[in-house]
């Protein structure tokens, strides 16, 4: 396995549960460090833009209107093998499926309303964290180029 880095995003139901320190915490034990972070409000544009690969999906009104619900915080995570750490970390989409110890198990009220997105490939990765983070907004911590993924 390599170093990679994926976008991680905590949604706004975790905002509001004042448990973005929790999960940062949950990343950094299980051995992924965070190398970009900013809060923000996205707009409907931005969100829209974002799961823009979703918008013919029943659920993608519900999902954006979700997502400009209140402030998110936007990470890019970087580890060994970070995609699928991070997807393991974080849980099944759907909480009633999470294994016990996951974020969404602990923190997720339902499907749409799950605490954490992140990416599910490299290729999504890349395009993920560009979507939100200049190259130069990356602060590297393992030594890996400023790229959006060194994969
Ligand atoms: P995320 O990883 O952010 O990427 C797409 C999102 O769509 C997913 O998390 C879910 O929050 C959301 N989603 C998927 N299925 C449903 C559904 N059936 N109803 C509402 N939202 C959904």
């Amino acid at each position: 396995m390599s170093i990679q880095r994926t976008l991680s995003i905590i949604k706004p139901d975790g905002v509001k549960k004042n448990v973005i320190g929790k999960i940062v915490a949950m990343f950094e034990a299980q051995g992924l460090s965070p190398i970009a972070m900013r809060m923000t409000h996205l707009s409907r544009a931005e969100a829209e833009g974002f799961y823009a690969v979703h918008n013919k999906r029943p659920f993608f009104g519900e999902l954006v209107e979700f997502m400009t619900s209140g402030p998110v915080v936007l990470m890019v995570l970087e580890g060994e093998g970070a995609i699928d750490r991070n997807r393991a970390i974080m849980g099944a989409t759907d909480p009633a499926q999470a294994d016990d110890g996951t974020i969404r198990k602990l923190f997720a009220e339902s499907k749409g309303t799950n605490t954490v997105h992140g990416s599910d490939a490299p290729e999504t990765a890349a395009a993920e964290i560009a979507y939100f983070f200049r190259g130069l907004e990356l602060s590297p911590r393992s030594g890996a180029p400023i790229t959006a993924n060194p994969s």
